[in-house]
């Protein structure tokens, strides 16, 4: 396992906004073919990290390597060029445009040579469509808008977008934190089915039931720093709950609740013995 080269690893990355340390000394490997979840409460470094990689910020300190080779993106147009496709928590979709365009977003095929060259939207509307049914959406019409979709499908867009495209690499930050149950297993089953077509995910989130499931390992960030990378084999749910912050505080709660609990049917036992029906129930 330690021989294998990672498709995409970090070495000793820090991240400064002027004296704001928003990444420190975080190192992270991730493979062909598995997930790696990054875990992390609000404002922990996880959105700075991954613009990091996807070439919107350069790292102050340390490097990016692709693939064993070191890589510095100018932009993020060259880090998906590299095959590292990256899609932001502010999804980066026009809702009133067409399914097939937010699908080929300015990449659509063409058809006729030179002052004929035009868009063969016939063709583009097929393959969205396509690709949409591969991942178990059923797009009637893809010439409707994107914002007809649901979140969790508009999610699906984008990453079967990335993958149409040839992606080595998928970076999702926090794609299933806006979604309900439902919709966010469908994203889930999309991301484990980009792990079995061999990419390497990256995938945000602070919802450790998400992340769970569909992980090969887990990067926890803490305020910047990391608490370390961990294989799935290596940590369970709990301890990886527990680890990150809000573990603690969740106990008490559980723990407070109970408490709650307790006193309420104290007073609903001592109630229902002194008080009318009437007053109860304009109690509720
Ligand atoms: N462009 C920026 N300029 C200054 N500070 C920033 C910038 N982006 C992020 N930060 C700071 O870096 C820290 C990490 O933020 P972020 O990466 O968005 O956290 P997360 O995605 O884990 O919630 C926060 O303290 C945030 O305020
Ligand atoms: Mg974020």
């Amino acid at each position: 396992m330690s021989e294998r080269t990672p498709m995409i690893e970090m070495r000793n990355v820090s991240k400064h906004f002027g004296s704001v340390i928003a990444l420190s000394d975080i190192s992270m490997k991730v493979f062909s073919g598995e997930v790696m979840c990054l875990l992390g409460d609000n404002g922990a470094g996880k959105s700075t990290l991954i613009k990091t990689l996807s070439g919107v910020h350069r790292p102050t300190e340390g490097q990016l390597l692709l693939n064993g080779e070191e890589v510095r993106f100018k932009s993020p147009a060259y880090a998906l060029d590299a095959g590292i496709a990256t899609v932001f928590q502010d999804l980066a979709m026009i809702p009133l445009m067409s399914i097939t365009r937010n699908f080929f977003m300015g990449r659509e095929p063409t058809i006729g040579w030179g002052p004929f060259k035009r868009i063969d939207w016939k063709r583009a509307d097929r393959i969205a469509k396509q690709e949409m049914a591969k991942i178990g959406i059923d797009v009637r019409d893809p010439s409707q808008p994107v914002g007809t979709l649901s979140g969790g499908e508009r999610q699906c867009v984008a990453i079967a977008r990335a993958v149409y495209f040839g992606a080595k690499v998928l970076i999702l930050d926090e794609p299933t934190s806006a979604l309900g149950v439902k919709q966010a297993s469908v994203v889930l089953r999309y991301i484990a089915k980009a792990r079995a077509d061999g990419l390497a995910v990256i995938f945000i989130t602070h919802n450790v039931h998400h992340a769970y499931p569909v992980a090969d390992a887990f990067t926890l960030l803490k305020r910047g720093g990391s608490l370390g990378s961990f294989r799935k084999e290596d940590i369970s749910r709990e301890e990886v709950l527990n680890m990150m912050a809000g573990g603690a505080e969740l106990e008490s709660l559980d723990a407070e609740l109970a408490e709650f609990q307790r006193s309420d049917q104290q007073d609903q036992q001592a109630s229902s013995a002194n008080t009318t029906p009437l007053s109860r129930a304009s109690n509720a």
